[in-house]
């Protein structure tokens, strides 16, 4: 009996699902992506995470994406977490909009899939 195991171009380290972002060369992402970044700066989340995303006030969020759950992630930066310094954004119509465009860019850092917190669109 012949085994065959198909890897799929996109899934991220053996998980099921397809990574939610596309990078090449570490950088270069999908539009998508990209405007997860831009509402990273916007929303400064790096006051308390670092630029990097490795933590400062706040976890390494490299560190806390490989075992938070996407719903976790939803449920943390919505309601925040406020006896522990972690705020709420739930007010933040730009960070709700782009939830999942926040959560694809991070989760391409902490996967190790987007090499720099720096990225740009893809050619
Ligand atoms: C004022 C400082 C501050 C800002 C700004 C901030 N955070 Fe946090 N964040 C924290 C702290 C402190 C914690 C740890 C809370 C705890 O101990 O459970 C945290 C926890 C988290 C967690 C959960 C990590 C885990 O391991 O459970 C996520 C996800 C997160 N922050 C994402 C964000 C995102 C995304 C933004 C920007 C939209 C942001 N944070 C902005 C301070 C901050």
């Amino acid at each position: 009996m012949v085994v065959l195991f198909v890897v799929v171009a996109g899934t991220a380290f053996g998980q099921p699902q397809a990574a939610p972002y596309k990078v090449v060369d570490g950088y270069k992402v999908d539009a998508n992506t990209l405007q997860g970044f831009r509402t990273w700066r916007a929303a400064a989340c790096d006051r308390c995470h670092g630029a990097n995303q490795e933590g400062m006030v706040g976890p390494s969020l490299v560190n806390s994406l490989k075992t938070l759950s996407k719903e976790d992630f939803i449920k943390t930066v919505r309601d925040g977490r406020l006896e522990k310094g972690m705020q709420s954004f739930g007010n933040s119509k730009m960070v709700m909009d782009n939830i999942d465009n926040l959560y694809a860019y991070l989760k391409g850092r902490s996967d190790g899939a987007i090499t720099r917190a720096k990225v740009e669109k893809m050619p």
